[in-house]
């Protein structure tokens, strides 16, 4: 089988190297020269854990293309995928324009029946938008080729994408027909091996798929960033409420850790366009609403603990902060908390001196030098008033607080990942300060 994967962003170059590796041939296709002649030499555009070795892997082994040659690379590819980007309008809705382009440039090439796939994510419809700009894109060259379209969700999160795409949960995939479903089986046949489900669909419903997995994910996040702020109101422990009600299995453990909001490129992007989907076609999303407004308020909750904590006067404290990516093992800027809380304590009068393992040059497109950059996280402590966990990367996890207290100007750590022992820091001597953990020691009644 021969694949063509447009788009060489996250999703994309992902999806290209991880059909390779299983010894499909693909090829990978980007307008961005630059971006294709760095790929070449194996320059990856992004990080990600284990990604830069199987793209040179699959590249010496030429199952494995980069080209800006759209015409090339489509004319006689069995399956073509749509990664590109769908940057959100100004009103949240999802902006179509490079997705719809890149099927119309498919219809213009393809010479022999293909199965054009989203793998964007792209609004309920979008397939039925694609299949347009494909049939009049066939009908300007007067030509008769089959073709069919479908809807491939992804559903891989970043810091851990090739272990889900070769091991995935389940796959999804939105089909009109039955020779679509049958060459869509026999592309991922080398991923169902161990167990792992493929579950066809109609087109429509796999679009929906994939918001209302996103939107019940951040949902579950926001519920518990509501319930983590009323625990300290209340005197309640979140830690021990979320072993309370994780261990019913039709709650489960995972994606009930409370902290200071969700970010990335997924949750805020999907949770926005599905609400905008569903005003537009009379609905109200009120759960998902109050989903996102929570997210928004949460995202200020350590900064509103500091403030609080200096007793309202910041200007010219200097604030140590540890972590910048929306979270660990990815450099992805996009919707970070840490923008919003530095942003906020700049606006106050500090400065900010911060460490993250990969984010900082990504970190500098927002927040150029108005901070200073450090070169590893102890030096971010020096003469700092206090100690900012944003990101709970492994390195932040278990530090000498010995060390950390003698840096530090004043021992004070807020904590926005609830990474800490409250009682070991207190036994240290520290301020503490976490998200719905009880931070003074309470006997149970
Ligand atoms: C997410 C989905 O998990 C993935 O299936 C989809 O394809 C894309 O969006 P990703 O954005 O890479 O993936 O990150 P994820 O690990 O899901 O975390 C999302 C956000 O939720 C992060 O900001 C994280 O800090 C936050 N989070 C996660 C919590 O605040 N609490 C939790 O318990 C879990």
């Amino acid at each position: 089988m021969k694949i063509a994967v447009v788009g060489t962003g996250y999703v994309g170059l992902v999806t290209g190297t991880c059909f390779a590796e299983v010894g499909i041939e693909v090829t990978c296709i980007d307008i961005d020269q630059k971006k294709i002649d760095n790929l070449k030499q194996g320059i990856l555009p992004i990080y990600e854990p284990g990604l830069e070795e199987m793209v040179n892997r699959n590249v010496g082994a030429g199952r494995l293309h980069f080209t800006t040659n759209l015409a090339e690379a489509v004319k006689d590819a069995d399956v073509a995928f749509i990664a590109v980007g769908t940057p959100p309008g100004e009103d949240g809705s999802a902006d179509l324009k490079y997705v719809l382009a890149v099927a119309r440039g498919i219809g213009e090439h393809m010479n022999d029946y293909g199965v054009i796939v989203t793998k964007s994510t792209v609004p309920v419809g979008t397939a039925a938008k694609v299949r347009a700009e494909l049939e009049q894109a066939l009908s300007k060259r007067g030509v008769n080729i089959e073709f069919d379209v479908a809807s491939n969700p992804e559903f891989l999160k970043e810091g851990a994408a090739i272990d889900d795409f070769l091991k995935p949960d389940r796959i999804v995939v939105g089909v009109s027909s039955e020779r679509a479903e049958e060459v869509m089986r026999k592309l991922y046949k080398p991923f169902l091996l161990n167990g792992h489900p493929i579950i066809f669909m109609d087109i429509p419903s796999a679009e929906m798929t994939k918001y209302a997995a996103n939107s019940m994910l951040a949902t579950k996040i926001s519920f518990m960033n509501d319930i983590a702020n009323l625990c300290e109101i209340m005197g309640a422990d979140v830690n021990m409420v979320r072993k309370g009600i994780g261990s019913d299995a039709r709650i489960g453990t995972k994606f009930i850790y409370p902290g200071i909001g969700y970010g990335g490129s997924c949750f805020p992007k999907d949770v926005k366009a599905l609400i905008k989907t569903a005003a537009e076609n009379g609905y109200q999303m009120q759960v998902l609403q109050a989903v996102e407004s929570v997210n928004e308020a949460q995202k200020e909750v350590l900064f509103d603990k500091v403030k609080k904590h200096f007793g309202n006067d910041l200007a010219g404290k200097k604030l140590a902060v540890w972590g910048l990516s929306f979270k660990p093992k990815t450099d992805d800027m996009r919707e970070a908390p840490s923008l919003v809380i530095i942003e906020k304590l700049l606006a106050e009068g500090c400065t900010v001196s911060a460490y993250d393992p990969v984010a900082m040059e990504e970190a500098k497109h927002s927040l150029g030098d108005r901070i200073t950059y450090a070169k590893d996280q102890f030096s971010t402590l020096v003469d700092a008033d206090a100690l900012l966990v944003v990101t709970e990367w492994p390195e932040f996890r278990s530090p000498s607080f010995e060390v950390v207290g003698k840096l530090l100007k004043q021992k004070v750590i807020f904590d926005g990942r609830n990474i800490y022992d409250p009682a070991e820091l207190k036994e240290l001597g520290f301020a503490y300060h976490c998200i719905g953990v009880r931070t003074t020691h309470k006997e149970p009644a």
